[in-house]
């Protein structure tokens, strides 16, 4: 079965082919992310602009690279929710209309737990960080989706099967990275800027001399809470500032405790809800996914535990894309008739349909 997948849920503009859920025949991303960037966040109103622009281009190229037609497809999926209105409605009204046309049948799929079925993709690429490879996924798995917007913690029992463990309570893991990558001079570039001057530090430094708390890690829930590291790192630095130490190695040195603090404290949460429900397996996804240290730790508190496997997606299908929202499509998706499908910006995590 080929499905035909569409994502606009933000930013990227992208559009998949992917066969049985794991095979990619063709996937495209395009995105608005470097126009945003003057403006210090993303612009909903320039980001569904650029998502009218882009959707024909990115649609055909992936057609292209597939070698299909549309009589090669057996479904279209789009992503609903949650996400800005104005992007989302470009997906939904686009896949609609093919649908409408084609008469082909139509897959709603909510983006965040789509996320985590990038990880049945087949990929050969090894991470070369964890070393791991493509593994087939045993249940119970622990699934941690950490994106731009989203923290959050799922038991997995089967393919289909998922119950929502926890959440973020305020800011999001990738937004805490993009707040402190502004905070600490890097713009708009977000988790990878921290990634890249954290590693600088590590590399170039003997001392480590930021500290920044680690936000409701001993406590018993599966809850995040990430808001506060701002106002954290805003007090310190204001401690380098006034005894005239902010320099670039400072700096390089925040990156790299920012980057510890918030993946200790999602390493531990992850740890918790494995060791609670006894699984087998633990599922990485989204953008802040691609994250190295955070593959790194992870997979060394996992080995920790015994007879455990992760799995994380190469760094290209953690950030936004539309293979996993056809991967998605094809495990748990529910063909749907066109006319009730509706752009959802809001759509619940917590209880998936
Ligand atoms: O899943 P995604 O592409 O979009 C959303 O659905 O939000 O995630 C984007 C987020 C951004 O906050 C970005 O800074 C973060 O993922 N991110 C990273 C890295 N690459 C992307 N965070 C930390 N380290 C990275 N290497
Ligand atoms: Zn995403």
């Amino acid at each position: 079965m080929k499905i035909f997948a569409i994502e606009t849920s933000c930013d990227e503009t992208a559009v998949a082919v992917v066969e049985e859920g794991v095979k990619i025949l063709g996937s495209t991303v395009a995105s608005s992310a470097a126009m945003h960037e003057k403006y210090g966040g993303i612009v909903p109103e320039v980001a569904a602009r650029k998502q009218i622009e882009s959707i024909q281009a990115v649609l055909k190229e992936a057609l292209t690279q597939a070698h299909a037609d549309w009589q090669d497809i057996d479904a279209i999926a789009v992503t609903v929710g949650p996400g800005l209105i104005g992007s989302l409605l470009v997906g939904v009204e686009t896949a609609k209309t093919i649908a409408f046309v084609t008469g082909k049948p139509i897959i709603p799929v909510n983006h965040v737990i789509a996320h985590m079925y990038a990880n049945f993709v087949k990929s050969d690429e090894r991470d070369a960080v964890s070393n791991i490879k493509h593994k087939t996924v045993e249940f119970p798995a622990i699934s941690l989706v950490v994106s731009g917007g989203h923290t959050e913690l799922y038991l997995m029992t089967s393919m289909k099967k998922l119950k929502w463990l926890g959440g973020t309570l305020d800011d999001a893991a990738g937004e805490a990275f993009d707040k402190s990558a502004r905070l600490l001079g890097f713009g708009a570039g977000g988790g990878p800027a921290i990634q890249k001057a954290a590693t600088t530090y590590t590399k170039n430094s003997k001392q480590h001399t930021v500290k920044l708390p680690r936000p409701m890690i001993s406590d018993d829930s599966l809850n995040f809470s990430f808001s506060g590291l701002k106002t954290a790192i805003v007090r310190e630095a204001q401690k380098f500032k006034t005894t005239k130490q902010w320099s670039r190695e400072t700096i390089h040195s925040f990156a790299f405790e920012i980057q510890e603090a918030i993946t200790d404290v999602l390493v531990a949460k992850t740890y918790l809800a494995t060791r609670q429900y006894h699984a087998k397996s633990i599922l990485l996804s989204g953008g802040v996914a691609a994250n190295r240290r955070l593959r790194e730790k992870m997979s060394l508190a996992m080995n920790r535990l015994k007879d455990k496997t992760m799995h994380v997606p190469p760094p290209a299908l953690c950030t936004d894309n539309a293979v996993y929202i056809a991967s998605c499509a094809f495990f748990r998706g529910k063909p749907t008739d066109w006319h009730s499908i509706a752009a959802t910006p809001d759509l619940s995590v917590e209880e998936p349909s």
